[in-house]
């Protein structure tokens, strides 16, 4: 039986009963959830798998919706291929590329995500993804390969609760503000690298900075959320440095607050989902220097308004 458990108060939720393989592959759909019909039919039928119906072409909007209502969804032993994984992503939306990371082989759409001891992550500031693009992505699927034995948590916090708990007269402030989001700016260490201003040309000349709003409004739920984060956004736009200087760190801290926030601890196979629109993460980088590997999918989003 499908069952959703709030992770935590501002944030989240659990999602068991439920496999996401049955939902993506033909062929697995045949071996757990079919049987053949009794006498002398050569036919088979479908049988319960579980309480969920992999055919059913709501289970997508079911989870989109549960999506929009917590932000973040986590579905543990999801032993997915990474050819299942793209498929399932899929049926979400549309994959993009990001510029700066391997693909998985047999599956163009899926981006690896890996730190070893050799080539640690550097990726540890809160971010919504890849606010450097002029659209950035709707939704992330991120799936567990590799996890540490300790260590290599990661934390998601409702951008959607933080706006909600600013004053009156501060929103307001906020409200008509834009601010400039920059690859260069979230990729800096990677810059400095021997090697790495080269090896990332191509991504800085694709992505110019962009300017987004402060305060974005979600095109689905039509919440505000804010919309800025420590690993790309450079500067509040129209204010003097001095201004945005003070106003965006508390903005960064601010988002940050425990009560806007849960934790995830990994294991293989965890698969999460989350709203790049309503959300912020985080991945700790406290496991080196042990391997921690995942793939992920990002789908297409709309120009933030
Ligand atoms: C990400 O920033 O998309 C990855 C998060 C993680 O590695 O935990």
């Amino acid at each position: 039986m499908v069952q959703v458990r709030k992770a935590a108060a501002a944030i989240g939720a659990y999602v068991t009963g439920l496999s996401l393989e049955a939902l993506v592959d033909d062929e697995s759909l045949t071996r757990r959830c079919l049987r053949p019909t009794s006498g002398r039919s050569p036919g088979a039928k479908v049988s319960s798998c579980g309480n969920l119906d992999p055919r059913s072409r709501n289970l997508g909007r079911e989870l989109r919706e549960l999506l929009l209502e917590h932000g973040v969804l986590f579905l543990r032993d999801q032993p997915l291929s990474a050819a299942q994984f793209q498929a399932l992503a899929r049926r979400f939306g549309t994959p993009l590329h990001h510029p700066a990371y391997p693909v998985a082989p047999g599956a163009d759409d899926v981006h690896v995500l890996e730190s070893t001891s050799e080539a640690p992550s550097k990726i540890e500031k809160w971010h919504s993804d890849m606010t450097f693009s002029a659209t950035p992505p709707s939704y992330t699927l991120l799936h567990g390969q590799i996890i540490p034995e300790y260590g290599g948590d990661t934390l998601w916090a409702s951008a959607t609760a933080a706006y909600e708990a600013l004053s009156a007269p501060f929103k307001t402030l906020l409200d008509g503000l834009s601010a400039e989001h920059d690859f260069r700016h979230g990729f800096r260490e990677s810059l400095a690298e021997p090697g790495g201003a080269e090896r990332l040309a191509p991504a800085i000349a694709a992505n110019p900075p962009v300017r987004h709003p402060v305060i974005r409004t979600h095109p689905e739920t039509g919440r505000k959320a804010i919309y800025v984060n420590s690993l790309f956004t450079t500067r509040i736009l129209g204010m003097t440095a001095a201004e945005s200087r003070e106003i965006l760190p508390f903005l960064f801290d601010h988002l940050a607050t425990d009560e806007f926030t849960v934790r995830l601890n990994w294991a293989p196979f965890t698969l999460v989902m989350w709203d790049n629109r309503s959300t912020l993460h985080r991945p700790i980088n406290d496991y080196f220097p042990q391997h921690r590997k995942h793939h992920r999918v990002t789908l297409a989003g709309d120009r933030p308004q």
